[in-house]
């Protein structure tokens, strides 16, 4: 398989991360939560691509020593290639580059396979958040890991 490789997300990205986002989450983000995130000075939004073509990304939050993600996904025909692994870790380092100790996520109770793939990075649940989602109302789990 040709090499995937990670590069920041740009404007340009938008269609075909709406289009994972709106076939991954029941209340998928809209284009103006993705943009405000693309000019905001204390995000890291990054894109996996595959031949041309946008496969995943993620979105993650600093400030201070704290961070957080704030959404992944990729593309079910792409899923279980370590896509979001290599996500995760190229934020994981930039994070720690900018001096981050902690990382946080909310995760659906339900999403076992995404709390699965979390503790297989190290992360730990530490709480639950009441009521969090909606679409289906749910809990949400509150992850966290050491930097
Ligand atoms: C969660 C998600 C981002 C994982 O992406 P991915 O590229 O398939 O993940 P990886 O291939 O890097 O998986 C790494 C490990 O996570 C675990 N994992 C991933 N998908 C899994 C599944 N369907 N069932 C069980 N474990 C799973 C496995 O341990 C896997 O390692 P392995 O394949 O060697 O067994 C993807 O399933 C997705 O986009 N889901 C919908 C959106 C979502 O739930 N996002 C997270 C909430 S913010």
């Amino acid at each position: 398989m040709p090499e995937v490789f990670i590069r920041d997300m740009h404007e340009s990205d938008l269609p075909a991360v709406l289009e994972i986002e709106r076939i991954s989450f029941t209340v998928p983000w809209s284009a103006s939560s993705f943009l405000n995130e693309l000019h905001n000075l204390y995000s890291i939004t990054k894109v996996a691509i595959l031949e041309d073509n946008v496969i995943g990304y993620i979105c993650a939050h600093h400030i201070i020593d704290e961070s957080y993600i704030l959404n992944l996904a990729v593309h079910p025909d792409f899923r279980r290639g370590g896509i979001a692994t290599k996500l995760v870790k190229e934020v994981l380092s930039e994070l720690e580059g900018k001096g981050c100790r902690f990382i946080y996520l909310e995760v659906r109770v339900s999403n076992l396979v995404a709390r699965n793939f979390y503790s297989r990075l190290g992360f730990k649940e530490v709480g639950v958040r009441k009521n969090y989602y909606t679409s289906p109302g749910e809990d949400a789990i509150i992850m966290m890991r050491e930097l």
